[in-house]
C-alpha cells in the first residue's frame, strides 16, 4: 500500500521515532529520518546513512536544504525535548527546539513543495488536570513549561494548514513505554533498577496514573492515519484509553519477574508538581482508522525485563 512513498521523521532516531522507522519500513515506506543525535541514537533510525540527516531543527537553512534534498511527500515531525522536569529547568531551550524547531520543519514543508501531509507529535500535556478520560474536544490548559510549547505547536501547525491548505494531523501521545526508551520516565526507571538486581525499589509519587501506550501501538496508529483519507486539519489522541498507577505497574513487574517487589518513597524523587489522572478518550482515533491497541502492560513490560538497558556511553 505505502509503495515506496517517501516519508521523512523528525526525532526519528528517538524512542518513539526509531519504533515508527521500523514499523513505516515494513509497510513499504521509503523512510528519511532527520535527527542532531542529541537524546536519540543514531542505530536506532534504522536507516542506511544515505537516509539519516544529522541535522538540529533550531538550523533553519540546514532544515531547509534537507527537505529539499529529500523531497518527501509525508512528514512524521517527532523532534522535540519533552523530559517535563529538564523543560521546566530550561525553558528558553525547550522554547527554541520545540517552538522555533517547528517553526522551521514547517517552513520546510512549504517551500520543498512535495510535502501532502504532516503529522506532529504534541502531547497529553496540553490538557488540563481532569479525573476522567479526555477527548479532543477538552479544553486544553498546560501545567508545565513543556505542555506550553506543545500547545504552541498545535497552534502553528493548524495556523500552517490555514495558510498552505497542507493536510496536517496532530497526534496528542499519552505516556509512551516499549524498548529503546531515552528519557529518565517511570517505567524505564523501574526496568533499570529491577534488572540491577534491586527488589526494593526507591521510586517517587505512588498514586498518580497514567495511559501508557506501547511504542508499537503508537506507530500502528500514525500509520492508521497516514493511510486514512484525513482532509484538513484534525487532532487525535494517541493512547490505549487505560491508566495504572506507579503501584501497579510495579505489580505487573514483579507479575513478570515472578518475585515481590516492594517499594520505598524516595523524596528526591518525587515530583512537586503531578497530575493524579491523564487518560485518553480514544473513541475518535478507533472510529476514524480501526485501530486498536495489541500490546498490554504485561506483555510490554515482560519484552522489558528482556532487553539490555541503552548503552549511551
Ligand atoms: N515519550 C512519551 O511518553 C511522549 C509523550 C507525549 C509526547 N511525546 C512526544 O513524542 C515525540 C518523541 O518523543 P520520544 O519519547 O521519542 O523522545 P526522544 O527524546 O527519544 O525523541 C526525540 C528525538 O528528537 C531528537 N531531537 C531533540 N532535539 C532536536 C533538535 N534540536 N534537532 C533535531 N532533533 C532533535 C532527539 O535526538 C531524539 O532522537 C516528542 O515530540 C515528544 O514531545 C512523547
Amino acid at each position: 500500500m505505502a509503495n515506496g512513498t517517501r516519508v521523512l521523521i523528525t526525532g526519528g532516531a528517538g524512542f518513539i521515532g526509531s519504533a515508527l522507522s521500523k514499523h513505516l519500513q515494513t509497510e513499504g515506506y521509503e523512510v528519511h529520518v532527520l535527527d542532531d543525535l542529541s537524546f536519540g541514537l543514531r542505530h536506532l533510525a534504522g536507516v542506511p546513512d544515505e537516509r539519516f540527516h544529522q541535522v538540529d531543527i533550531r538550523d533553519r537553512d540546514a532544515v531547509r536544504t534537507t527537505f529539499a534534498a529529500v523531497k518527501p511527500t509525508r512528514v512524521l515531525h517527532l523532534a522535540a525535548v519533552h523530559f517535563i522536569p529538564y523543560c521546566n529547568q530550561h525553558p528558553v531551550e525547550a522554547s527554541e527546539i520545540n517552538i522555533l524547531g517547528t517553526i522551521n520543519v514547517l517552513d520546510a514543508c512549504e517551500r520543498c513543495g512535495t510535502v501532502e501531509q504532516v503529522f506532529t507529535a504534541s502531547t497529553a500535556a496540553v490538557y488540563p488536570i481532569a479525573d476522567g478520560a479526555m477527548d479532543e474536544a477538552h479544553a486544553t490548559g498546560p501545567m508545565d513549561i513543556y505542555g506550553i510549547t506543545k500547545l504552541a505547536t498545535e497552534k502553528l501547525v493548524s495556523e500552517f494548514h490555514l495558510r498552505t491548505g497542507i493536510t496536517t494531523i496532530i497526534g496528542r501521545f499519552f505516556n509512551a513505554f516499549g524498548p529503546n526508551e531515552t528519557n529518565p520516565h517511570l517505567i524505564p526507571e523501574i526496568q533499570k533498577q529491577v534488572l540491577a538486581g534491586v527488589r526494593e525499589l526507591r521510586l517517587g509519587n505512588l498514586d498518580p496514573k497514567r495511559d501508557f501506550i506501547h511504542t508499537e501501538d503508537m506507530s500502528r496508529a500514525m500509520s492508521a492515519l497516514l493511510r486514512t483519507q484525513v482532509s484538513g486539519h484534525d487532532v487525535f489522541n494517541i493512547g490505549r484509553g487505560i491508566e495504572y498507577s506507579v503501584r501497579e505497574i510495579v505489580e505487573a513487574f514483579a507479575r513478570q519477574l515472578g518475585e515481590t517487589l516492594t517499594i520505598t518513597v524516595d523524596p528526591a524523587r518525587v515530583r512537586k508538581v503531578e497530575r493524579m489522572h491523564l487518560l485518553a478518550d480514544v473513541a475518535k482515533l478507533k472510529r476514524v482508522t480501526g485501530w486498536e491497541p495489541r500490546w498490554g502492560i504485561d506483555e510490554g513490560v515482560a519484552t522489558l525485563l528482556n532487553e539490555r538497558i541503552l548503552d549511551r556511553a
